[in-house]
């Protein structure tokens, strides 16, 4: 058996007192926001494997294309023995870089969700059984503090989920990522492109309605975790491109008038009629937009590899 090791860096009560905290600001306030990660308690990281399964959901497919293509050159180009996943979730694209790095010494997973790191965990220990896995329990947008493992360590953030953060969080991440890099450390970066309205919407609003579910499944956890009397019927899910900022937004809309009661924050939040509540920003990139980022944080990017149909790019940087 591979060593494996689970380490929590929020204090048991921190998810409790976090989300007091983002559900007493963003519902206090006009207009009514969410921050993404209370989508990912179990029943959600579940939806969030469906979604990456559905026809309309392209990325995890092109992100994936990509991995197989070039892991070996991302392999030859880091040469890692230690690989740091953040929002790691299923981990299961990342079996293409672990084939691929030989030298690889250990894999550290980082994701809030619980859940998604013990699946990853088991299915990994049963493939891999002479690797390192160092699971951390970890919110990376509040500084990580990564065990000391051998270098060059390469830093994967996938599945385009730099694109939930606003750009002023992108900025304060990025600088933390650079902290985080050694010389001869890279930044593998996963970003999905700015492309077609329709292609895009159609991604975050599919037929079946996984991601309507998904959508909804923040009120859940907020009834449960809060004893909100919120009920998911009462709201649709809605998924809209803002040209101007070149990002989706999901949002929640009240399909009525409504007044949800969350006992544990001792609020009482008033709804109007078709007011929307903003849940996940998903911005879409151009490759001079990642790399002026990745440079103002301190990085360069070396290598910029795209899907034959140009739908999602993954960049390689190293700090400058
Ligand atoms: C869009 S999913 C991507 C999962 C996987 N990397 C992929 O490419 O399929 C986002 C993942 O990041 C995790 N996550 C979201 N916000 C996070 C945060 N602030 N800190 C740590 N993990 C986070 C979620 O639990 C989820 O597993």
């Amino acid at each position: 058996m591979s060593p494996f090791l689970l380490t929590r860096t929020l204090p048991e009560d921190a998810t409790d007192a976090d989300l007091r905290a983002d559900v007493l600001h963003g519902l206090t306030r006009t207009p009514k926001v969410l921050p993404p990660k209370w989508f990912y308690d179990a029943r959600g990281s579940e939806l969030f494997e469906e979604i990456t399964r559905l026809p309309e959901y392209y990325p995890t497919r092109a992100e994936r294309e990509i991995l197989a293509a070039r892991a070996g050159e991302i392999a030859a180009a880091t040469g890692a023995r230690t690989l740091v996943e953040l929002g790691s979730g299923s981990s299961e694209k990342t079996r293409f870089l672990l084939d691929a790095l030989t030298d690889l010494h250990t894999y550290v997973p980082v994701d809030v969700s619980e859940s998604a790191l013990m699946g990853a965990a088991k299915a990994l220990l049963a493939q891999r059984p002479e690797l390192d896995v160092h699971a951390l329990i970890s919110d990376f947008t509040r500084g990580l503090a990564l065990p000391g493992t051998p270098g060059p360590r390469l830093v994967a953030f996938l599945g385009g989920t730099i694109g939930n953060l606003l750009p002023a969080e992108r900025a304060v991440f990025l600088k933390s990522v650079r902290d985080l890099l050694s010389p001869g450390d890279s930044l593998l970066l996963g970003t999905d492109l700015v492309k077609d309205e329709e292609v895009l919407v159609r991604a975050y609003d599919d037929t079946a309605g996984v991601t309507a579910q998904f959508n909804k499944n923040v009120l859940a956890v907020i009834a449960r975790e809060l004893g909100a009397d919120v009920d998911p019927a009462d709201f649709d899910h809605v998924a809209v491109w803002d040209r101007e900022n070149e990002w989706i937004e999901m949002r929640l809309r009240a399909r009525s008038a409504l007044s949800v009661k969350i006992r544990a924050l001792d609020l009482v939040v008033p709804f109007e009629a078709g007011e929307e509540l903003r849940t996940e920003v998903s911005a879409k990139f151009r490759q001079a937009g990642v790399r002026s980022e990745l440079a103002a944080a301190g990085m360069e990017l070396t290598h910029w590899w795209t899907d034959e149909a140009g739908r999602f790019a993954l960049s390689l940087s190293t700090a400058s």
